[in-house]
């Protein structure tokens, strides 16, 4: 239903693994339209003055006639879709790494407001995944596997939606990304009408996430159109009892054994956009190599 939208410059399709994710493909020419407002901020205002983050999501909706943002936010809050992946051609050489930051910084901008990534101290993080990690989590942790979870489930701010962009990548194999509709999870009924599955949980986080409370809610909740929302990741509730420690083993092979997790190479330069209430995110291992390096950018915010 999405692909009959037109927006001049842009190509609008239904990805070829799972018909929930929608792609957008900005041509070349569209890049060029996009050039000259981008250029009138760097990257330093961007991070000092909020106000023109508004102005490139204003820039970037105006060169669609006000139909991009329209359409990015039916397609999140859609339960049947609720992802896009946006797509760029990488041979582009007018495309940079600060382009591409202001791209995805309009983006997030035409969806709501971005929260304050306490690991980077900025509205938005970038960090890379290398052969050798010493952090205190799975997050650069390249030959784990990094199990489907939603992101924000230790800080107290509302995690909406979530962005991804791939920067750069260099001598990479594997590593690809998983996805999972929470509908599309085969035991979802049975776990979610599990009355541990509505009780509080405790969620901390290590050091280097930087957030020095911690939180109190449920692994699953109904939206008030009575669909089930997940908040949910692997290494940080701390269960009290055996039955809340069963449980969420119990939630996290029905994840990782699900035949209905989705696995796509991100090309560089592209972007996924998830709705966080009911999509589950992660990513493979990646085959060992000296040289390995991703540079990922992440911005997460409300509606
Ligand atoms: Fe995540």
């Amino acid at each position: 239903m999405y692909n009959q939208n037109k927006i001049e410059g842009i190509e609008i399709s239904t990805n070829n693994k799972s018909k929930r994710i929608i792609e957008l493909y900005l041509k070349d020419d569209f890049i060029k339209k996009l050039l000259f407002p981008f250029k009138r901020f760097d990257i330093m205002a961007l991070e000092y003055k909020p106000f023109t983050r508004f102005t490139l999501a204003k820039n970037l909706d105006d060169l669609t006639h006000n139909k991009l943002k329209k359409l990015i936010n039916t397609i999140l809050k859609d339960r049947n879709t609720g992802c896009f992946l946006l797509k760029i051609n990488n041979e582009n050489k007018k495309i940079d790494d600060s382009f591409l930051v202001k791209l995805s910084t309009a983006i997030t901008h035409l969806i709501g407001v971005p929260n304050h990534d306490s690991m980077s101290e900025k509205y938005y993080a970038r960090f890379f995944v290398k052969h050798e990690d010493d952090s205190d989590s799975y997050l650069r942790k390249a030959y784990t596997n990094m199990d489907l979870h939603t992101d924000g489930t230790y800080v107290n701010q509302i995690t909406d939606w979530i962005l991804m962009t791939k920067i750069e990548e260099k001598n990479v194999k594997g590593g690809e990304t998983t996805l999972l509709h929470l509908d599309d999870l085969e035991n979802l009924k049975e776990l979610s009408e599990d009355p541990l599955g509505r009780q509080n949980f405790i969620w901390g986080s290590p050091k280097s996430k930087k957030v020095d409370y911690k939180v109190e809610h449920p692994v699953f909740k109904k939206d008030e159109k009575g669909n089930i929302n997940i908040s949910y990741i692997d290494q940080f509730p701390e269960p009290q009892s055996i039955d809340q420690g069963v449980f969420l083993q119990r939630l996290s092979d029905a994840l990782e054994e699900s035949d209905n997790k989705i696995m796509t190479e991100l090309p560089i330069g592209s972007s996924v956009v998830a709705n966080n209430h009911f999509w589950l995110h992660g990513r493979k291992p990646f085959k060992v190599n000296k040289n390995l390096s991703r540079e990922l950018l992440r911005i997460r915010g409300s509606f």
